[in-house]
């Protein structure tokens, strides 16, 4: 008869405990172990993905680097150049993606679309969540027609695997790993072991077959992520999907990525009719109107490898409370308070008896430090309640002692910035000898230091 072993999971992180604590000496939450079977006797080999090709795995052995045949990244370009680009250039073969995102955001309905948009590539799309009928309601929704894309409603992974050998699919999609279950884990579904234990089943199914997997996972609310964070560190790619329930703009952000940068981002519309691309994401990010309204101004910011103009909007009032209030949407609070102090001590303006609320339109969250002299502009606008036109736009950095510094990539911020139609940009004058803006059709301006911004626009 088979032992059976428990042990104590704290729920949070994922931290594994011979006996029950009540704070998680990993991740210092309270109440948060849970006691799970882990049962050890049944022989682990017998339940394992069995490919047909003996691989690596198979045969451990050290060999010398050069000894090794190169074998070339082979990828897949989907019709879906969000995704393309979150991936750092499509699907890799035999790579373990990992896809979280709050329940309702339309994690579902983007991977549905996905699949069924690839068409020369036979997909098995699993899920523990939602029934035939559902599914199909939802892709009769997205119009989209498949003959090669495959459904199976089921939880445990040993009919999985007896599925996908008998259908042999080129790319297999789970949603969600928080339903499937390893019969040879006891506890139920969700818990810490049996996330980690489906997953690590389909990280052999895809290291050895060379089939990519997506899984689905659900974080909560607070973005600690319960169970898919317990992942990252074994699957290839983390992308998280968010935005407010309450905006059609959903993000898809690169985490982290074996195969490209982390720093891309990929940005939908939810539709009547699923998930619309939005190759431009200049054209939602500001706001269209003729007027000049006090504390806007737009930034030219860079994310991954995109240039995309953005929208800061700043509040400045009178503090009604002894502690003025200092609030950021989108933008890190910190550099905040550092930009206020910049403007304090450089530039004399008295911010300390004031409230300041900033807000980056379209519930996006900019990490390009190109976006401070937007920013202090915006400040300064809602400060003196004195609009900047909305044919200007900013890009650089702001030092400490209130110099305006140069950003990466000028050339094509200025290019993205004369497309959009833009008359002109405010940047560093410390950017490198030799480029020349007079041919172009925006007029390029350079500024030392802060009081020069104040003294050109206000
Ligand atoms: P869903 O994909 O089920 O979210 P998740 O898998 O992340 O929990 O999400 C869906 C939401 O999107 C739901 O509220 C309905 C809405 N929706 C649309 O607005 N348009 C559509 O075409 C579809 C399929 C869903
Ligand atoms: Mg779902």
């Amino acid at each position: 008869m088979s032992k059976i072993r428990t042990a104590f999971f704290c729920q949070n992180c994922g931290h594994e405990s011979a006996k029950w604590t009540g704070k998680c000496p990993s991740c210092n939450q309270w109440n948060t172990f849970v006691e799970e079977k882990v049962q050890k006797d049944i022989p682990m080999r017998q339940m394992e993905w069995k490919a047909e090709t003996p691989s690596a795995y198979k045969a451990p052995k050290t060999v010398h680097l050069d000894a090794v045949e190169g074998l070339e990244e082979k990828r897949w370009l989907t019709p879906d150049a969000e995704l393309n680009r979150v991936l750092g250039g499509g699907i890799v073969a035999g790579s373990l993606v990992l896809v979280g995102g709050e329940p309702g955001i339309g994690k579902s309905t983007l991977f549905l679309q996905i699949a069924l948009l690839l068409k020369d590539i036979k997909t098995l799309y699993i899920s523990g969540e939602e029934s035939e009928q559902q599914i199909k309601m939802r892709a009769d929704r997205l119009k989209i027609r498949n003959d090669q894309f495959y459904l199976l409603t089921e939880t445990s992974t040993q009919v999985i695997f007896q599925e996908i050998k008998k259908l042999e699919p080129q790319l297999v999609i789970i949603d969600s790993i928080q339903t499937l279950q390893s019969p040879l884990i006891e506890s139920a579904p969700g818990s810490v072991s049996q996330i980690r234990e489906t997953a690590a089943e389909m990280q052999r199914f895809a290291k050895e077959t060379n089939t990519p997997v997506f899984l689905i996972g659900h974080i909560t609310k607070d973005g600690a992520i319960a169970g898919p964070k317990i992942l990252e560190h074994m699957v290839d790619t983390v992308l998280q999907f968010e935005g407010d329930q309450h905006y059609a703009y959903r993000i898809l952000r690169t985490i982290k990525n074996r195969f490209g940068s982390t720093a891309e981002l990929g940005i939908y519309e939810m539709t009547g009719a699923g998930l619309r691309q939005v190759n431009n994401p200049s054209e939602i990010l500001i706001s269209q109107r003729d007027d000049m309204l006090s504390g806007v101004a737009i930034a030219s910011t860079i994310e991954g490898l995109r240039p995309m103009l953005v929208e800061v909007q700043a509040l400045v009032t009178q503090s009604v409370y002894g502690t003025p209030q200092r609030t950021a949407t989108g933008f890190d609070l910190r550099r905040l308070q550092l930009l206020l102090a910049v403007l304090e001590k450089r530039g004399g303006f008295h911010f300390g008896v004031k409230d300041v609320f900033l807000n980056i339109a379209g519930g996006l969250r900019i990490e390009d430090p190109s976006i401070d002299l937007a920013v202090l502009v915006a400040l300064l606008s809602s400060f003196e309640d004195v609009g900047v036109s909305h044919k200007n736009c900013f890009a650089g950095e702001v030092g400490l002692s209130g110099e305006i510094r140069a950003v990466n990539r000028i050339e094509q911020r200025i290019a993205e910035a004369e497309k959009l139609g833009f008359e002109k940009i405010f940047i560093s004058k410390y950017h490198k000898k030799g480029l020349d803006f007079s041919k172009l059709g925006i007029e390029v301006v350079p500024l030392g230091r802060v009081e020069e911004v104040y003294r050109l626009l206000f």
